[in-house]
């Protein structure tokens, strides 16, 4: 099928048809090849220049640097001659970075200066495709699996141009398979797969990036026969051992397992008593030896709740089921931790996990697939989203407990839940291109703003339009705000409809077992999780779980989150509860619509397929805006009895 190369198309820039330039490659290793290779195309495309052997005096000079860290590099640019030095994959990095700034000046070859030196801020920096063997992906909104069909496994130029696309923006590990493991992806780690996996491995090692499974813990019953999956029990053990020897032989250099453990039906350690320590140190002590590393999810909680249970707080599971066992983890295994207690909804707090462990090492776990923000019809650019949670300080260590700090160092770092599929443009919307590469650019450099990645990624993908950059760009700046606008308001989440998760259904998940409860009654909405309520609130640090305590300073996005209101309470901006409720619906509405007429303005200034292919989810975007608009103010308007203070079209 065609597709689009999304961000690395190479607009011209200017024509220098016939020009050569000389090239000193001294990178080692496939990423060496890969970075003149990436190099070479870059070039012929901006500029029809064309590279050749050169010596000491080349133009271009290619450099591995083994005083720099992996992913690091170092960039000289001047009239026209170029030093790219980098750590391991640094040197690719540093490649697609003088790319990256030649787009964003918009200039000639000679015309760059530039001095740059960059260290990744993260060391994992990884992607999690929910991709089944079958060829379906689980939340999956841009067709179907370009890694599996049919219980096979696919390798093509699509896996390159994949691998091409996630070292440019600096991803440096990739989880190909669905976290929740069944079926045939049980059988992923047996010999019916490696021959392919390992085809696969190498083309994303050529570009930097180490390739993970996710395994199912039951594995030693449903793969190796035994009677039982319990960590404790030798023959499990030494079945693991047995096993991590038989796929680090097919598969050197494999980056680990990612680990769904007890969470939503899936096995674990807790059917033998034992708890996630004692599961997580099991695999990766049959691992160590090969260098391998567990990533074990956080996402333990009990979806089997009693919806007259007021007690029982899904929001306190990850922190109550992972606190007490905080030390206990052996080095090679890290935590992946999603960004808030629930389930990526459109604003949650920051998970307290992240500033509760102070001896484990941790990812931050953020969903670029948008399950909830609007499945790539609407577009929701998220990068806004994560830079904040990456800016929040949890209060709790002296000298800065931002998460940003609290997730770097070795070992730790980002993960995203993969947003990309066979669709020509690989990620449905074509807006939603911009998550996939902003995820990989905040990860690598978290200074960076929202702002500056989504212009970098539109003068790549575009070209240079002032008209077409300046409309996209503020689309995408607002976008998230307005889908929050007229999503569930004020931090409470959860108004959709079950299973599939998308349109509004205020009560869709009010009486069911999810432990997802907005409690809105005619008086009132939100969940106290105040001491005097579920006492979640106390899973922050001190400081911190005061200000989410009291009304006077918990951040008004979140307050439903932390406290039960009536539809009378005066919030800071000046309008009740209810109010703000009626007037983000409208407003989040009609932001909706605008963006249809300013999308409508770039008829024939963008790519005419792109153009049809943008203005149709625009088109819908701004009718299931409306739906969702009229349905959730409908709903409160009913419940409440309270007028909108603006008389504007409620069905009562
Ligand atoms: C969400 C999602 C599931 C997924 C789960 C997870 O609940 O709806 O499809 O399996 O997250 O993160 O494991």
């Amino acid at each position: 099928m065609e597709y689009t190369k999304c961000w690395l198309e190479y607009p011209r820039i200017r024509s220098e048809e016939g020009r050569t330039l000389t090239l000193q490659n001294l990178a080692e290793g496939s990423v060496g090849q890969s970075a003149e290779k990436e190099l070479a195309l870059g070039l012929r495309g901006l500029y029809g220049i064309g590279l050749t052997e050169g010596g000491p005096e080349a133009a271009v000079t290619l450099k591995t640097d083994g005083a720099l860290p992996d992913g690091g590099y170092v960039l000289h640019a001047a009239k026209g001659s170029v030093t790219v030095r980098g750590g391991g994959a640094g040197v690719l990095y540093g490649v697609f970075a003088l790319l990256r700034h030649l787009q964003t000046a918009w200039c000639g070859w000679d015309e760059l200066t530039l001095e740059e030196e960059k260290r990744p801020s993260n060391d994992l920096r990884l992607l999690n495709h929910w991709d089944n063997l079958e060829g379906d992906i689980e939340r999956g909104y841009s067709g179907r699996s370009f890694f599996f069909r049919d219980n096979q496994i696919l390798v093509g130029q699509r896996t390159v141009d994949y691998a091409r696309m996630a070292a440019s923006c600096g991803v440096n590990g990739v989880v190909l398979n669905n976290v929740n493991v069944r079926a045939a992806a049980v059988e992923l780690i047996s010999d019916r797969y490696y021959a392919p996996l390992r085809r696969i491995q190498e083309i994303l090692a050529a570009y930097g990036i180490r390739m993970y499974l996710s395994v199912n813990f039951a594995a030693p019953i449903s793969l190796g026969g035994l009677g039982t999956a319990d960590p404790l029990d030798g023959s499990v053990q030494s079945w693991w051992r047995e096993k991590a020897d038989e796929i680090w032989r097919n598969l050197p250099g494999l980056g680990g397992f990612l680990v769904k453990a007890d969470s939503e039906g899936q096995p674990g350690p807790h059917s033998y008593g034992r708890d996630q320590a004692d599961g997580a140190n099991m695999l990766a002590d049959a691992i160590a030896p090969h260098g391998g590393r567990v990533i074990w999810r956080c996402f333990v909680y009990n979806c089997q709740q009693d919806w007259r249970d007021r007690v029982t707080d899904r929001a306190r599971a990850g922190f109550d089921n992972f606190m007490p066992l905080d030390g206990k983890f052996r080095d090679n295994v890290t935590l992946q931790i999603k960004n808030g207690p629930m389930d990526f909804q459109v604003r949650e707090p920051v998970s307290p996990l992240f500033g509760g462990l102070k001896h484990t090492n941790r990812i931050l776990e953020v969903q670029i697939a948008q399950e909830y923000t609007g499945q790539q019809r609407h577009v929701c650019y998220l990068i806004p989203w994560f830079k904040e949670i990456l800016e929040t300080d949890l209060m709790c260590r002296e000298g800065g407990s931002r998460v940003s700090s609290l997730i770097a160092g070795p070992n730790q770092g980002m993960a995203a839940v993969a947003n990309t599929g066979d669709d020509p443009n690989w990620t449905g919307h074509d807006l939603a291109a911009a998550n996939l590469y902003g995820f990989g650019r905040l990860s690598y450099d978290t200074s960076l703003t929202p702002e500056a990645i989504a212009r970098e990624w539109l003068r790549q993908t575009y070209g240079r339009s002032p008209e077409v950059e300046e409309t996209l760009l503020k689309i995408l700046l607002s976008s998230w705000h307005t889908y929050e606008k007229y999503n569930a308001p004020l931090g409470i989440g959860w108004m959709v409809v079950p299973e599939t998760h998308y349109g509004p259904s205020v009560d869709g998940y009010e009486y069911s077992r999810w432990g997802t409860y907005h409690r809105a009654d005619r008086n009132g909405l939100g969940v106290d999780r105040t001491a005097r309520g579920t006492g979640y609130c106390g899973q922050y640090a001190p400081a911190l779980a005061a200000i989410y305590a009291d009304l006077e300073t918990c951040p008004e996005e979140l307050v439903l989150f932390f406290h039960h209101l009536p539809y009378t309470y005066m919030l800071k901006s000046g309008v009740t509860v209810i109010q703000h409720i009626y007037d983000t619906h409208f407003e989040g509405a009609s932001e909706a619509e605008a963006f249809l007429r300013m999308v409508e303005g770039l008829e024939g200034k963008l790519p005419e397929d792109v153009y049809r292919r943008m203005h149709a989810r625009f088109v819908h975007q701004a009718r299931h805006a409306r739906e969702w608009c009229d349905v959730i103010n409908s709903y409160f308007l009913r419940l409440s009895g309270i007028q909108d203070d603006k008389g504007r079209p409620i069905y009562a």
